[in-house]
């Protein structure tokens, strides 16, 4: 029998784990990549770090887009019953600022390059050009807005970067310190080694 697709109640199915994932490993590369690149001299391996950011950053653009959409679609795992309420707000305050940022940070990417007067294209793994944002391009403010978006851009990698230490903290806790299935439903086990764990929460927790 094959992996599930979709989620169930007690666990993400394959597809929403598989866009965790790749997102959550793309972002973390993109703030490394973003920070160097940034710092370099400006030279062919520079403007080459920037167009392979920039590529990777509107693939999550398009993978948080279809996440969204994945997520009205299916039901949402439900947290350990003795889970605090306050936690459990903490945990839906962060996934939804997760998506937010995640919209937020390549937009403001996608602005700021749109806004620059150097007007160098967006060539999407060297196979075709992301036009610019026409409003932004055209508009007659051009300079002010560059800096603008940059500073968006800039404070919503950093604030990706906060949400993401409380985000593994708390991952690490629950699965080292309590010992529930919170960690092991975001990833692709198999349902023998993921009900005993579940049957160990239920046992531990209630
Ligand atoms: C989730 C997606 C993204 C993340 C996490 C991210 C992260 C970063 C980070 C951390 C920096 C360094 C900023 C600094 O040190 O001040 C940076 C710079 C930059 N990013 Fe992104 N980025 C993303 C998407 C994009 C996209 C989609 C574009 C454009 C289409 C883009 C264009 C740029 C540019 C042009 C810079 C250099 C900024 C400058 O010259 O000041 N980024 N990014
Ligand atoms: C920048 C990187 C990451 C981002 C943007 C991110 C984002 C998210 C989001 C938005 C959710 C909510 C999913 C939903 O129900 O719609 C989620 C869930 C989860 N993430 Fe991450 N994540 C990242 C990295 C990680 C890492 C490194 C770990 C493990 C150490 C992790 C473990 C989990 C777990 C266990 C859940 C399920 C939590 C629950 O059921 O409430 N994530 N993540």
């Amino acid at each position: 029998m094959g992996r599930r697709m979709m989620n169930d109640d007690t666990r993400y199915g394959i597809v929403a784990i598989v866009l965790h994932w790749l997102i959550a490993i793309s972002v973390i590369g993109l703030y490394a990549v973003g920070t160097i690149m940034e710092d370099m001299k400006p030279s062919l391996q520079q403007f080459e770090l920037y167009q392979l950011h920039k590529s990777f950053g509107i693939c999550v653009l398009l993978l948080t887009a279809l996440r969204l959409v994945w997520r009205l679609a299916n039901p949402q795992p439900s947290l350990p019953p003795k889970m605090p309420g306050w936690q459990k707000m903490a945990a839906k305050a962060t996934h939804w600022g997760f998506y937010a940022l995640l919209l937020a940070a390549p937009l403001a990417g996608w602005a700021m390059v749109s806004a620059s007067s150097l007007n160098i294209p967006t060539v999407i793994f060297g196979l075709f050009t992301l036009p610019h944002i026409e409003v932004i391009a055209a508009s007659t403010d051009k300079q002010m807005m560059e800096g603008l978006f940059e500073d968006l851009h800039g404070l919503a990698a950093d604030s990706l970067l906060v949400l993401l230490v409380a985000h593994v903290g708390a991952a690490l806790y629950h699965h080292i310190k309590l010992h529930d299935s919170v960690l092991l439903k975001m990833l692709p086990l198999s349902e023998a080694a993921f009900q005993e764990r579940l049957e160990n929460e239920r046992k531990t927790h209630s």
